[in-house]
């Protein structure tokens, strides 16, 4: 048996007993348990110590999951489904009488995705049970996109951690909810769906504003050190001249300010792309958030496409969010 296998089988029997796993997905590590298990989703809960009324995504490995999960599904939502599952789309949908309360926080609609990652497919697949998962970061903080991400917020609480490598998108997925049958966006993500359902329907189906995802109402993605999100970083700093900064910009940059405490800088992308952006996003920030510094500037991104999301995690994940 090779080393893959054994630890996929491990976490099978860990699963199986209730208890919960880190798991890689192409989005973000999550911090997976069984959903009919009141045991492992209380834990799940507990070692992030996320608020009980913001509910968890159930992750399913075949499309026969889904009736299992989901009830009165629209046409669109399966049409969607069919073209981007495997993938980093979340479908908001009514919840079927199977899907315990503890997993939706009481709510009538359930959260469900098929992950496309090699191991979490796999495992997923030799499961009775589609599992829940989180991001695998304590609440309100940066979620992890490798295997040592998550080691480093959960040293002992987890028993094991299947590693995945990088993840490929590097934020989290899209989540699509239904209101009359038309789709709206509840959460920007790493899938780009906005011009498409423009284009599908004539009403414009996006809101990210009302946070019907109540994930949505806190901050997030939030380093230690304090942050700014700002459209001109030298502004910034120019009035941080006593702090030791690091700096997070779109693509390289030079600092013209000399008399900056600027320690270290990162940039987010080598050929402005916002697909490497993104992927990139929250593995800079762990970094930066590492080195001790009293404040990092994040300079926010091209607002089109996915830097729609990029620039959305960018403003939850500091402090303040300044324009100019
Ligand atoms: O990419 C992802 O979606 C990752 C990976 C691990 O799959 N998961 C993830 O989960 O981002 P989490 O828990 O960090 O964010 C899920 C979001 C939260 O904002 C939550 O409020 C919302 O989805 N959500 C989950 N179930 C919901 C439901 N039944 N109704 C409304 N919002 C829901
Ligand atoms: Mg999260």
């Amino acid at each position: 048996m090779n080393n893959l296998d054994s630890q996929l089988d491990k976490a099978k029997t860990i699963l199986e007993n209730n208890g919960v796993i880190g798991l890689p997905t192409e989005t973000v590590y999550g911090l997976a348990g069984n959903i009919y298990s009141e045991e492992a989703i209380s834990e799940i809960y507990r070692i992030k110590n996320r608020p009980t009324n913001n509910p968890l995504i159930v992750h399913i490995g075949d499309f026969e999951m889904l009736n299992e999960i989901a009830e009165e599904i629209p046409e669109y939502a399966l049409y969607l489904a069919k073209k981007y599952w495997p993938g980093p789309l979340t479908l908001l949908l009514k919840k079927n009488k199977n899907v315990p309360d503890f997993v939706t926080a009481g709510s009538d609609l359930v959260a469900i995705r098929m992950p496309d990652h090699p191991i979490a497919l796999e495992l997923l697949k030799s499961l009775d049970f589609p599992l829940a998962a989180p991001s695998a970061n304590p609440s309100g903080q940066i979620s992890p996109t490798c295997a040592e991400h998550v080691r480093n917020y959960f040293p002992k609480q987890i028993p094991l951690i299947l590693d995945g490598g990088e993840c490929e998108k590097g934020i989290e997925s899209t989540i699509v909810g239904f209101e009359n049958n038309v789709p709206v966006i509840y959460r920007f993500g790493s899938l780009d769906l906005e011009d498409e359902l423009k284009e599908a329907w004539s009403k414009a189906p996006l809101s990210n504003s009302e946070p019907t995802t109540p994930g949505m109402l806190y901050q997030h993605y939030a380093p230690k050190t304090e942050t700014i999100s700002t459209e001109n970083i030298e502004t910034i700093i120019a009035i941080h001249h006593d702090k030791l900064i690091g700096v997070l910009s779109y693509s390289f940059c030079e600092i013209k300010d000399k008399n900056s405490n600027v320690l270290f800088q990162e940039h987010l992308t080598e050929n402005n792309s916002l697909i490497e952006a993104a992927k990139n996003l929250y593995q800079k920030l762990h970094h930066l958030d590492q080195l001790n510094l009293d404040l990092i500037v994040c300079e926010l991104v091209p607002n089109i496409g996915i830097g729609k999301a990029i620039n959305d995690k960018l403003i939850r994940a500091s402090h303040k969010k300044i324009n100019k």
